[in-house]
């Protein structure tokens, strides 16, 4: 599993409550080319609502290139939410192609009410009792023929990935300011211990400095 984030040089994840003015060309640039290469982006509800997260759409040549590949041109979108407080009207599930449909992934414990109209804007998958586990989504995502999956935030959301050290690499762009708001690029569930990472690849571009960072071997039992 693959996470992609933007930070300022203070560590900060957004700036207003959005992360568009963290984000610069080449991180854009960047932004898209994961994408392409994406089975399926996964992204937490809060991102969804705050930044009215639409679905992919890459460029034409980029969705030749995944046609050719025998892939989707665009790659779906996959929310994760217990409350399933979301927007079925919103393009995200109102426009999803049929060949990549929105995904919800969500946990025994959702409303019934909800869970039932979330199927009928969404495919819905339920990952886990009280709460989406993450292992459990990503086994189930790998079930519907998701094997590349790129986590797009938000933080709360990342941050229980690493805190069920399902994050195996991280890409970081660290954007030329300071200032934004008290939001970390992860926030791990009170008690997550430390996860350790080792630097892979370093690359910059004007005054943005991407970091590519893969998770230290993990020697416990359950791995996938
Ligand atoms: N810097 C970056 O690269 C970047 C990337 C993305 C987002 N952002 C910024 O991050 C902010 C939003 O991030 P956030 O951390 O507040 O929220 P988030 O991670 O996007 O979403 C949190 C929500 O996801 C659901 N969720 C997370 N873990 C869950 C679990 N284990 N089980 C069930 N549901 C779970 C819950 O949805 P429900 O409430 O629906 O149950 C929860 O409220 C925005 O300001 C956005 O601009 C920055």
């Amino acid at each position: 599993m693959t996470g992609h984030m933007v930070a300022g040089l203070d560590g900060t994840a957004a700036i207003g409550g959005r992360v568009g003015a963290l984000s610069t060309r080449p991180d854009q640039a960047l932004f898209r080319a994961m994408r392409q290469i994406a089975d399926i982006v996964l992204v937490g509800a809060e991102t969804v609502r705050r930044e009215g997260y639409g679905r992919v759409r890459l460029s034409e040549q980029a969705q030749a290139q995944r046609r050719r590949l025998g892939q989707p041109p665009n790659p779906p979108v996959a929310v994760i939410s217990r409350s399933l407080e979301l927007d079925w009207t919103a393009s995200l599930f109102a426009d999803a192609p049929e060949d990549a449909p929105t995904h919800v992934i969500t946990c025994a414990a959702a409303d019934p009410e909800r869970l039932a109209e979330a199927e009928r804007f969404a495919t819905v998958v339920v990952a886990g009792d009280e709460r989406v586990e993450p292992a459990a989504a990503l086994r189930a995502l790998a079930e519907l023929g998701h094997h590349v999956v790129l986590c797009e935030g938000g933080p709360t959301w990342l941050g229980e990935l690493v805190a069920a050290d399902r994050l195996d690499e991280l890409c970081l762009s660290m954007s030329p300011l300071m200032g934004g708001d008290r939001l970390p690029v992860a926030v791990t569930p009170e008690g997550a211990g430390i996860n350790r990472f080792e630097l892979k690849g370093i690359m910059a571009e004007d005054d943005t400095l991407f970091l590519r960072y893969e998770a230290e071997a993990r020697g416990g039992q359950g791995d996938e």
